[in-house]
């Protein structure tokens, strides 16, 4: 991570244009003198540098949670303000080299909220979920180029080699996201699914909670799949498939078949790992037979209107808020001149908790530098936070 480590820092008067970096403000620790963020406009991203006094240690490095990419965004700025604030540099890993105007950056890539603000809905969409090597993801695009394909997968070197491959073959019609795959359903509108295709998924046969594969899972296929859309398993673990079929004749209605050792058109390296040890593979494919209702309105990040005062933000105490849909954890507070206020949070899902700031100034208050991913989780921690700021 690129940092400067510095004899002391000093201040500057904000707003200020260094060159072509903008420091919009600072928001200092409010419990301790250890040190500040600073708000930075560069190339249209908006982030914040850190200055932290450690014990042995002055340090401007970048915060972790608004972190914009390329590496370069961060070394230009921190350098910008260590001129700007006239800083004394003792050691530092940035150098000053020019932009690397060759970095790759990949169209099929796509964030969580691409999909949740807007879902491609043009064509025929299928998703797979924990793609690996991706031979079945990029098989099915070159076969069906008329169908978009969105894969879903957590782990960064599968996700990075699918990348490359697309790339390579030149397909149109997939997006790759980097995503739990149990909470990806949510963002999908009602009906427009035609396959949801889990194949070879971890097992978790000592954790059967994080399996991807759930009743709360079946329910969410079944709702965004089309009418005569697939939900199909393929494993070899016979425990997952118990678990699958128990899961999929849990409705009072469901239609479902199994199928075993049954030859597809491709085989992942899994597969050819099983087969060579003569292990069973087992299909089962539930079918959705019914329209469903659109999904319900979550509301948004709007915060009420009445004034918040400092003295509320203040009084905040840094706690969890435990609830069954997941959590609100205030972790630090901050203060902007005398009247503004900042807070770290963390928010939403126990499987993918998102980190975030909350601007309170004038008495309003407003997520910075931008909205967290509309889940319901993340909607119903707003709503907590609201509720708190506002007494
Ligand atoms: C055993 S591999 C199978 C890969 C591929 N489907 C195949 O057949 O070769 C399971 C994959 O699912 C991914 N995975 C596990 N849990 C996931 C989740 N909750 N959401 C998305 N992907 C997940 C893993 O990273 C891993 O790549």
């Amino acid at each position: 991570m690129p940092h400067l480590h510095i004899e002391s820092f000093k201040t500057i008067t904000y707003p200020a244009q260094c060159g072509d970096v903008e420091f919009l403000f600072q928001a200092d620790y409010h419990d301790q003198n250890k040190g500040s963020l600073i708000a930075t406009r560069y190339k249209g991203k908006e982030f914040f540098l850190v200055y932290k006094h450690g014990e042995n240690k002055t340090l401007l490095k970048s915060d972790k949670i608004t972190r914009p990419t390329p590496n370069y965004l961060i070394k230009h700025s921190l350098l910008a303000y260590a001129e700007c604030a006239g800083l004394n540099i003792l050691d530092s890993n940035v150098d000053n080299a020019p932009e690397n105007t060759h970095l790759k950056t990949y169209d099929a890539l796509k964030s969580i909220s691409y999909f949740a603000d807007n879902f491609p809905r043009e064509r025929e969409v299928r998703i797979e979920v924990g793609f690996g090597s991706a031979r079945h993801l990029l098989h099915q695009a070159s076969t069906n180029p008329n169908i978009l394909f969105i894969g879903l997968e957590i782990h960064k070197p599968s996700i990075e080699q699918a990348l490359k491959q697309i790339v390579i073959q030149n397909l149109t019609n997939i997006m790759v996201l980097d995503y739990d795959a149990r909470l990806f359903l949510e963002f999908v509108p009602s009906n427009i699914i035609s396959r949801i295709y889990v194949h070879f998924p971890v097992p978790w046969d000592k954790k059967p909670h994080r399996r991807v594969i759930s009743k709360a899972f079946l329910k969410e296929s079944d709702r965004v799949l089309c009418i005569g859309g697939r939900l199909e398993l393929r494993t070899d673990s016979e425990e997952y498939y118990r678990f699958a079929l128990e899961t999929f004749s849990s409705p009072s209605k469901s239609c479902f078949y199994v199928r075993k050792n049954q030859d597809i058109a491709v085989t992942s390296k899994y597969e050819d790992r099983w087969k060579k040890m003569d292990k069973n593979i087992y299909d089962v494919t539930f079918t959705c037979e019914t329209e469903s209702p659109e999904a319900e309105e979550i509301g948004d990040f709007s915060f009420s209107s009445s004034p918040i005062s400092s003295q509320s933000v203040d009084n905040l105490s840094k706690d969890t808020y435990k609830r069954e849909w997941g959590f609100l954890h205030i972790e630090r507070k901050f203060t902007i001149g005398k009247e503004g206020r900042m807070i770290r949070l963390a928010m939403g899902s126990f499987d993918r908790p998102e980190s975030t700031y909350v601007l309170i100034k004038n008495g309003a208050a407003r997520y910075y530098p931008s909205l967290p991913v509309r889940s319901k989780s993340n909607i119903k921690a707003h709503i907590l936070l609201d509720e708190l700021l506002h007494g």
